[in-house]
């Protein structure tokens, strides 16, 4: 079990100082989920750990297969973390999809338990830009899609798992109107 605190200080230590925006991205990310922890059927402590832990598998020092949400819950497992973080990880916004189309194999094993817990961390990755930047879900992918062009394996994905991070981050708003907080 990792707690927060500990899970942002092993999150800086391994994407602060190589990956200095993709650190400012996961920190947005997880500011961003500590907005959402009192969503109905959110946990927000596990929210939180996993927001600030899910791209740690981009860190150079453990990028062993280079699918950074593989690399991620295999070592996140070694840390100690829960399965339940591990494979919010592992499977965070539709990275199955991705490594179907670059023939990686391991991701599949972990449970995508498909609940607003879930639905809240796709959500929270879906509107922060690269520099963690606050942006709409349609920003975002329009920019991958720019960022990647037509052709690129990341486009491609994007194209086959759009309705499932569309549907994720629509329930996710559709809380966040329930609860009365703003977008
Ligand atoms: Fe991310």
């Amino acid at each position: 079990m990792v707690e927060f605190d500990e899970a942002f200080v092993l999150s800086e230590s391994l994407l602060a100082e190589p990956l200095p925006d993709r650190w400012r991205h996961v920190q947005a990310v997880a500011s961003e989920a500590s907005r959402l922890g009192g969503l109905d059927g959110v946990d927000a402590e596990d929210l939180r750990v996993a927001a600030i832990l899910h791209d740690i598998g981009y860190a150079p020092a453990i990028a062993h297969e280079r699918f950074h949400p593989l690399d991620g819950a295999r070592f996140l497992a070694r840390e100690g973390c829960s399965d339940r973080v591990v494979a919010l990880v592992a499977r965070h916004s539709c990275a199955v999809v991705e490594a179907q189309l670059r023939q990686v194999v391991g991701v599949e094993y972990y449970v995508d338990e498909v609940s607003p817990t879930r639905d809240a961390l796709w959500y929270c990755d879906a509107t922060t830009g690269p520099q963690g930047q606050r942006l709409t879900a349609d920003e975002r992918w329009a920019e991958i899609r720019h960022r990647y062009g037509a052709g690129n394996v990341v486009t491609a994905f994007l194209d086959q798992a759009e309705p499932e991070l569309r549907a994720a981050v629509d329930r996710t708003l559709s809380r966040m109107s329930t609860a009365g907080i703003p977008i």
